[in-house]
């Protein structure tokens, strides 16, 4: 998109400050973010952060006046903290969301959401298809479920132009430690301190990992498609066992960590990994970075 008035949700956390990155060149982009989880230093120079809460109406107002695109990435993405509190985990990624849905509808403005593969749950089978069965094992991916059910009956209801992208185990720069992690983040940290990497499990489960420039791309595709009113998974297409993940992290980083396998995680999902083919055919997505490149550039960020 070029020349458009942008908000970005949650334009200061890991996805949408690279979005915001790929968009303030050519768009006017505003950013609403609360900085529970966002930092600052994250959104660009040439953006407008707006420092607040989705769920404050007046601030909502002035963030969406005007705008023609929403990308609505604010949320809490806490898998484990939704299990702890899944009323905060409704309010924040359900409730709001139906806020900045309304605000769309007020400017007729096009919504690209964050939905996730944890709507999934257990898959039946893998490569996963967006038609497969939906079962999510937790609050925050039934919240997820909803919202992106939400996005597609906006469309069909009223008209707004929405895509749903589900993304996959989303990783690269950025993305932060904090009290909610990603393997990735986790196994890079303990090889750069030569600690034990700690593989749940036998480690062949399997997982797709996505870089996070990637995931820009198929928002950015989002965009601009004429294939609304749906949802798109948005992951590579392949999938990597947990263990040669640990080897492979171990390998760029030059560390001399053991693997240490330790107890499985309790519902730990065995196997994912997207179908992305409706993506490549409606939005002409095309992943492009390898696992041992995203590991290069995630490494050398930290
Ligand atoms: C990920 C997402 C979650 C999303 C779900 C959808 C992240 C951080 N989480 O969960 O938001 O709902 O996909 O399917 O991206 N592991 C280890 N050792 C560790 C940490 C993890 O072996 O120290 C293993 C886990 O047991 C799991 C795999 O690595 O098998 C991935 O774990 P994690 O990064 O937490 O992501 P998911 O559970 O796939």
């Amino acid at each position: 998109p070029t020349g458009r008035t942008i908000l970005i949700t949650g334009g200061a956390g890991f996805i949408g400050s690279h979005l915001a990155d790929a968009l303030v060149a050519d768009n006017d982009v505003r950013v609403l973010d609360n900085l529970t989880s966002g930092e600052r230093a994250n959104v660009p120079d040439d953006a407008t952060l707006i420092e607040g809460d989705l769920r404050d109406d007046a601030t909502l107002e002035r963030a969406t006046d005007g705008v023609d695109l929403i990308f609505h990435k604010a949320a809490l993405v806490s898998v484990q903290g939704s299990v702890e509190a899944p009323q905060t985990s409704h309010e924040i990624n359900v409730d709001a969301t139906l806020e900045v849905l309304e605000a769309a509808r007020e400017e007729d403005a096009r919504v690209v959401l964050a939905s996730s593969a944890a709507i999934y749950g257990h898959p039946e089978r893998v490569p996963i298809r967006e038609g497969d069965a939906k079962t999510p094992s937790s609050p925050y991916g039934l919240d997820k479920l909803s919202i992106d059910h939400y996005a597609r009956q906006y469309h069909d209801l009223y008209g707004l132009e929405t895509v749903a992208l589900r993304y996959f185990n989303a990783y690269g720069p950025g993305q932060t430690a904090g009290d909610y992690s990603g393997v990735i983040s986790i196994f890079c940290e303990q090889a750069l301190r030569d600690e034990p990497i700690t593989v749940h499990g036998d480690g062949e489960q399997t997982r797709d990992f996505v870089f996070v420039d990637d995931i820009v791309q198929a928002n950015l595709e989002a965009a601009t498609t004429d294939r609304v009113g749906t949802a798109y998974n948005v992951g590579t297409g392949t999938s990597v066992t947990v263990r040669d993940l640990a080897e492979t992290i171990a390998d760029v980083t030059d560390s001399g960590s053991e693997i240490a396998h330790t107890e499985g995680r309790t519902g730990d999902i065995r196997h994912s990994e997207a179908d992305i083919t409706t993506a490549r055919t409606a939005l002409g997505y095309e992943p492009t970075v390898s696992l041992r490149d995203g590991l290069e550039r995630t490494v050398a960020w930290l």
